[in-house]
């Protein structure tokens, strides 16, 4: 262990003394720092990523809140960037995941993974808001994409109850409800995540291409398209031709990915903090579940929270 190792471990464990906390989803304790919830590793990791991370300009960070459409990014992101690379008939998909295509950027531990085996440009994702960010970080490019709050929530649920603890009592939808409306859960407030990304965006708009999951459904090939020229190799006319976006489209929608086997079975790895079961990333794919879910009151609820924090803002859901 270097110094500078030793010296993040110090102020993470000061840190975890000091810092405002509340219970949280899946793990005991979130702890607020820089104005966001963060459990203790992922809080550690924060402050590591600050230390070792290098940046290349090359690289591209896909950016999200949890449940907010991360693993379709991967895939369509992925297989865009790399379109030249695979023929539609055998690709890199059919057999990996699409999170095996990116580092996850908040779990990386010490020693930091040497990355240099990657391909260029190198992909990593995070759930971190853009303001816990290494400055450095801001001259790459990001691709940031967020999903209505009300089904954020119910995907969320869901899924914190597959990862929790097999020994605590399963979190009611009532209980994941409450947190959520406080801003507490696994790098929240939502609202204020989002909101550093919008606003980056709005200041940097060559660097972040803010997307939203509603608008992928609806036109996936508009958003392919999109990405294509954002990571400045826009689709050829001969590639329209050969209909390479609507390869894309489908090779990386929810029936393809979710009915393949390397999707189906076993574990996804995130550094070494926890292994998620890899169906646990595709549940049902739509938009509005959260409707068999929530109460008019709860919708309500959400709905005014929603429009008080991102009035102004120019973002509406
Ligand atoms: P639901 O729980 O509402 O079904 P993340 O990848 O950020 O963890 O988000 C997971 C959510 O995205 C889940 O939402 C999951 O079903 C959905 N999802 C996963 N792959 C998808 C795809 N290819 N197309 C559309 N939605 C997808």
């Amino acid at each position: 262990e270097d110094a500078e190792y030793k010296n993040i471990s110090e102020k993470h464990r000061h840190l975890i003394e000091t810092l405002p906390k509340h219970n949280g989803w899946w793990t005991p304790y979130l702890y607020n720092y820089n104005g966001f919830w963060l459990s203790p590793n992922i809080l550690k990791s924060n402050l590591i990523l600050h230390s070792y991370f290098k940046p290349h300009p090359t690289d591209i960070f896909l950016a999200s809140f949890m449940k907010s459409g991360t693993t379709w990014l991967k895939a369509l992101i992925f297989s865009t960037l790399n379109r030249h690379r695979y023929s539609f008939s055998n690709h890199h998909l059919h057999n990996h995941s699409p999170h095996s295509t990116f580092f996850m950027l908040d779990v990386e531990s010490y020693p930091i993974t040497d990355f240099t085996n990657s391909l260029t440009p190198r992909l990593f994702s995070t759930h971190f808001a853009h303001t816990l960010l290494p400055p450095c970080m801001s001259s790459c490019k990001f691709v940031y994409v967020c999903r209505d709050p009300k089904d954020v929530l119910i995907s969320m649920w869901h899924f914190m109850n597959k990862i929790r603890p097999k020994d605590l009592p399963p979190l009611s939808l009532d209980e994941a409800f409450e947190l959520f409306c406080l801003g507490v859960s696994d790098y929240g407030p939502f609202w204020e995540q989002v909101l550093s990304y919008w606003r980056a965006s709005l200041e940097y708009p060559d660097k972040i291409l803010f997307l939203k999951y509603e608008e992928i459904k609806k036109e996936p090939e508009v958003v392919v398209r999109k990405l294509a020229a954002f990571f400045g190799k826009p689709i050829s006319e001969e590639e329209e031709e050969k209909g390479e976006v609507k390869e894309i489209v489908k090779l990386c929608s929810f029936e393809n990915l979710s009915n393949l086997e390397v999707n189906k079975e076993g574990f996804e790895k995130f550094g070494t903090l926890v292994d998620i079961e890899k169906r646990g990333f595709f549940r049902k794919g739509v938009i509005g579940d959260w409707k068999n879910y929530l109460s008019e009151e709860m919708k309500e609820r959400i709905d005014g929270i929603i429009d008080e924090k991102f009035k102004g803002s120019g973002l509406v859901f």
